[in-house]
């Protein structure tokens, strides 16, 4: 929200008077005076007026899950555990998954309650690859690496999906690089060329890679390097 938004939102305070008060240095973002009434101010900043605080800083939240199989990416549901579940309760405000995996498919999900930062992360257009170790019911194919590669037509979705990397591990398994997070993309994509997807970890978004050391089940925050990164 726009800084002088911020201001005019306090009672008694008008716009007039809230870039007023910005242009005189009487308003400070996060403790450094702002004179720009059209700065974009998050949830996350501490806003004050002579010294006063009028917006406190919410604490934003950035962790990484190592996701085991058979769990939901989901808030709740009725049948299923949802990861939430792994996560201490003290830290649900506002947290929300930045790309979900199939209940089956395990490693790396994101979760934060900053809703730009996981728009970006998860945004098609931005492209951060996503990269997943998969295994498969039928060998990996040399046509496969150049279908994905050209963008396979996902028809319910009207598109093609950006070109795809395959890296060969074994016959049966490959490191796979996309772009996107479409729903169920990865399962789609080797169903497009007649193969079925029978596990899938994902291992990286962007720089954010899975720890090894991490076990099954739990989670870490982000370092703020690796916030910055998205
Ligand atoms: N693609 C899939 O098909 N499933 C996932 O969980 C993630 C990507």
């Amino acid at each position: 929200m726009k800084l002088s938004r911020i201001l005019s939102n306090q009672n008694g305070v008008s716009r007039k008077r809230a870039n007023a008060l910005i242009a005189t240095g009487r308003v400070a973002v996060n403790g450094q005076v702002c004179r720009d009434s059209q700065n974009e101010v998050s949830e996350f900043c501490a806003v004050g007026v002579d010294g006063k605080a009028i917006q406190q800083a919410r604490p934003s939240r950035y962790l990484m899950l190592n996701k085991p199989a058979g769990y939901l990416s989901a808030t709740v549901d009725d049948t299923h555990p949802t990861v939430f579940r792994l996560i201490d309760s003290s830290l649900h405000d506002g947290l929300h998954i930045g790309g979900r995996l199939d209940r089956a498919s395990t490693g790396l999900l994101i979760l934060t309650n900053d809703g730009n930062w996981s728009r970006r992360l998860t945004e098609p257009k931005i492209k951060i690859p996503k990269v997943y170790r998969v295994t498969t019911e039928q060998p990996i194919t040399l046509e496969t690496h150049q279908r994905f590669a050209e963008g396979i037509w996902f028809e319910y979705e009207q598109l093609t999906t950006s070109p795809a990397q395959i890296e060969e591990i074994h016959e049966r398994e490959a490191r796979i690089t996309i772009y996107e997070g479409r729903y169920h993309q990865v399962k789609r994509m080797f169903h497009a060329v007649g193969n079925r997807v029978t596990s899938l970890h994902r291992e990286r978004m962007g720089k954010i890679q899975l720890n090894d050391e991490l076990p099954p089940g739990q989670y870490r925050s982000l370092t703020a390097e690796e916030i910055a990164s998205v």
